[in-house]
C-alpha cells in the first residue's frame, strides 16, 4: 500500500511516499528555516506564505521521485494538528483539493504520532513501548500500547524543551534554532561550570518544567553582564544542555522502569540531540532497555513520518472527509476532526 505523507504545521513544506508504513520510497522537504533565522524565530506569516508557495512543486517532486502519479497512490495523509493554524491549513486544503479530485481516501495525521512513527521508517519497533516526544512545541512520555493507541504519561507543564533551548540559544546569542546550536557548541565547554536547577513536580513524577531553566540561564546572562564579567558561551550551552538532557532523561527512566517498559522510542526535533541520544543509551543499557532512535534525517519536520503513521491510521479505519479543519492544538491520545 502506498501512502502519500504532507507536513506543513511549521516552517517544513514536505512530501513523501512510503509504503506499507515503513518503506520510504521519496522524501522531498523545503525549508523556510533560513528566512526565520533573520528574526530568531519562526514567523508564521511567512511560514504560511512560503508553505502556499512551494507545496504543488513539493506533492509532484515526491510523486515523480517515487516513480508513481497519483492515481497509484492509496491514500493522501496529512498532518492537521497541532501545529501553526495559518501553516496547516496549507497542507489540509492541498491535501483535500488532491484526495477529492483523485478519489483517493483522506488519512488526517496527528504531529506527534508522526513524530513517534518516523522510527517506523528505519527499524522494526512496534507497540507496545514507551516514547519520548520531544520538539519545539512539546515535551511528552508517552505510552504507544498500539499504532493507534496511545496514554500521556508525563508532560511539560510550561516550555517544551526545544522551546527552552531556543530561547536560551537566543539568549546567549547563538544562531536560531538554539537546539542545534547548542548541540554544536556543548563538545567545546565543560558542562560542569555552571549549575542549574533540575525542577521536580509534586505529585506528578513524570512531568517536566523548563522554564525555570530557561529564567535560570537568562538570570546569569545578565548578572554577568552587569558585573561586567564574560561568560564562556561553550560553558554556558554545555551546562544549560546537561541540565535539559537530565531532566527528561531522569524522568523518563522513572516511567520506564515502574511501568516495566522494555523498549524506549526517542522522537521529534529535539531526539537529534546527541547528548540526549548518549544519555539515553547509557541509562537503556543499565535497564536492559531495547532503545531506539530515529535516523538524524527523520528527526525534524518531513513527509515521510506522516505517509508512515498515516498507513496505520489508513488501516485503523481513520478516514476524513472534505470538511476536514486544522487545529492549532489536539492532544495526542484522542484525536477528534
Ligand atoms: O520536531 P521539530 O522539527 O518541530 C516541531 O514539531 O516543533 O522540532 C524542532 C525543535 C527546535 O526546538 C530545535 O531547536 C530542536 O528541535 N532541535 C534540537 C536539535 N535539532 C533540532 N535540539 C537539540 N539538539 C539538536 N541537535
Ligand atoms: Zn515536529
Amino acid at each position: 500500500m502506498l501512502i502519500l505523507g504532507i507536513e506543513s504545521s511549521c516552517d517544513e513544506t514536505a512530501a513523501a511516499v512510503v509504503e506499507n508504513g515503513r518503506t520510504v520510497k521519496s522524501n522531498v522537504i523545503a525549508s523556510s528555516l533560513e528566512e526565520h533565522k533573520l528574526y530568531g524565530g519562526v514567523v508564521p506569516e511567512i511560514a504560511s506564505r512560503r508553505h502556499a508557495e512551494a507545496i504543488s512543486g513539493v506533492v509532484s517532486q515526491a510523486l515523480s521521485d517515487a516513480g508513481c502519479e497519483i492515481q497509484d497512490i492509496d491514500a493522501v495523509a496529512v498532518t492537521f494538528a497541532p501545529g501553526l493554524i495559518g501553516a496547516l491549513l496549507v497542507g489540509v486544503s492541498f491535501a483535500k483539493g488532491l484526495a477529492v479530485s483523485a478519489g483517493k481516501p483522506l488519512v488526517p495525521v496527528h504531529h506527534l504520532r508522526s513524530h513517534i512513527a518516523a522510527n517506523y521508517l528505519t527499524s522494526d519497533v512496534e507497540p507496545p513501548f514507551l516514547s519520548l516526544v520531544v520538539s519545539g512545541g512539546h515535551s511528552h512520555i508517552v505510552a504507544v500500547n498500539g499504532y493507534t493507541d496511545y496514554k500521556i504519561i508525563g508532560k511539560t507543564r510550561d516550555d517544551a524543551a526545544g522551546e527552552a533551548l531556543d530561547k536560551a540559544g537566543r539568549a546567549m546569542g547563538l544562531p536560531y534554532p538554539g537546539g542545534v546550536s547548542i548541540d554544536k557548541i556543548s563538545p567545546l565547554g565543560n558542562a560542569d561550570a555552571y549549575s542549574f536547577p533540575h525542577p521536580k513536580i509534586d505529585g506528578a513524577p513524570y512531568d517536566f518544567s523548563f522554564s525555570g531553566l530557561k529564567t535560570s540561564v537568562i538570570n546569569t546572562i545578565h548578572n554577568a553582564s552587569q558585573k561586567g564579567i564574560k561568560i564562556n558561551t561553550a560553558d554556558l550551552a554545555a551546562s544549560y544542555q546537561k541540565a535539559v538532557v537530565e531532566c527528561l532523561v531522569d524522568n523518563l527512566e522513572k516511567a520506564a522502569v515502574n511501568y516495566r517498559y522494555k523498549k524506549i522510542v526517542l522522537a521529534g526535533g529535539v531526539s537529534a540531540n546527541s547528548l540526549l541520544r548518549a544519555n539515553c543509551e547509557k541509562m537503556c543499557r543499565k535497564h536492559s532497555i531495547k532503545l531506539y532512535k530515529p535516523q538524524l534525517k527523520y528527526c525534524g519536520d518531513n513527509g515521510a513520518m506522516v505517509a508512515a503513521q498515516g498507513y496505520y491510521e489508513f488501516k485503523s479505519g481513520v478516514r476524513a472527509s472534505s470538511n476536514l479543519n486544522a487545529y492549532a492544538n489536539m492532544p495526542i491520545d484522542s484525536i477528534n476532526f
